[in-house]
């Protein structure tokens, strides 16, 4: 399994970082193309191993799956220039670009995936989305494999992407809107920058476990540590008093 990955930048770097630390994909199998060479330097002193061109098309000529990993606005004008085959799955990180406009540059009998991870993929932690078009459930299964190995992937239908990015991909900086407010709360009280930092990004990731290991419900957790008269129901009141919930749902609405 041969995987070339178009544009070197914050998301093809991550992406080629995560498939040569994984199980799955070996580094020597794995080409990263790039116009400039700074990038590829880097990847290629941490993983000597990964192909590294500044040629997309001779890139991507051996390729099974082809991830391209550049701007939005620069697919209509690399997607036509790569010649992609019917027998190559190609893979679209760019945003808001649907699978209906990439038919428009390539062959449209080749299986399409738009694939939305978030940042978190650089910590092997993504959420990331996937929806298809054209695909059997065979190579469906290939890309959740795939991507499994930088955190957790799932397969939506396309008129969904918008709304699941919304609640991930610009939900991390949400998430992180969060921890930097608490943090400045723990820095008021005395506690170090640091300190902080700590305490509320590994309360996150307890919070996060507990939901994603139990298939349990926040209401339940928060009723677990909200007892009648303490201290949590009186800090969970204030924020509904200052309309924690209705400014969650609003931000998320508003990243539509
Ligand atoms: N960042 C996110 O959280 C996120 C999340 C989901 C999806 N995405 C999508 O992922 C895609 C990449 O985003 P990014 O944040 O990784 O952007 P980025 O850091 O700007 O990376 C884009 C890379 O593409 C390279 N490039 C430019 N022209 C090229 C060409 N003709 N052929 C090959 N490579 C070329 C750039 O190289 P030079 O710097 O040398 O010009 C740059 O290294 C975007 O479409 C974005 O919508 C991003």
């Amino acid at each position: 399994m041969k995987i070339t990955i178009i544009g070197a930048g914050n998301m093809g770097s991550a992406i080629a970082r995560g498939l040569a630390q994984g199980n799955l994909i070996k580094a020597k199998d794995i080409t990263v193309s790039n116009p400039s060479n700074g990038k590829l330097e880097t990847l290629k002193t941490a993983f000597p191993d990964i192909v590294t061109t500044n040629d997309n098309e001779k890139a991507v000529e051996n390729a099974d799956i082809v991830i391209l990993a550049v701007k939005p606005w620069l697919v209509a004008k690399v997607v036509p220039s790569l010649k992609l085959k019917c027998s190559q799955i190609f893979v679209s990180l760019a945003a808001g670009i649907t699978t209906e406009q990439l038919t428009e540059y390539v062959n449209p009998r080749i299986p399409i995936a738009r694939m939305i991870p978030n940042t978190a993929i650089a910590e092997l932690s993504s959420m990331t989305l996937i929806s298809t078009r054209d695909m059997t459930k065979e190579q469906e299964q290939l890309l959740l494999n795939i991507f499994n190995e930088m955190g957790m992937t799932l397969i939506i239908d396309e008129s969904k992407m918008a709304a699941a990015t919304a609640l991930t991909s610009c939900g991390i900086a949400y998430v992180l809107k969060y921890v930097q407010a608490a943090m400045q709360a723990g820095i008021e009280m005395g506690i170090t920058q640091k300190e902080s930092m700590t305490m509320v990004a590994q309360s996150l990731e307890g919070a996060a476990k507990i939901l994603l290991n139990n298939n349990t419900h926040p209401s339940i957790e928060i009723d677990k540590v909200t007892t009648p008269g303490g201290l949590t129901i009186k800090g969970i009141n204030e924020l509904e008093h200052n309309g924690f919930t209705s400014a969650i749902i609003k931000a998320i609405k508003a990243s539509l």
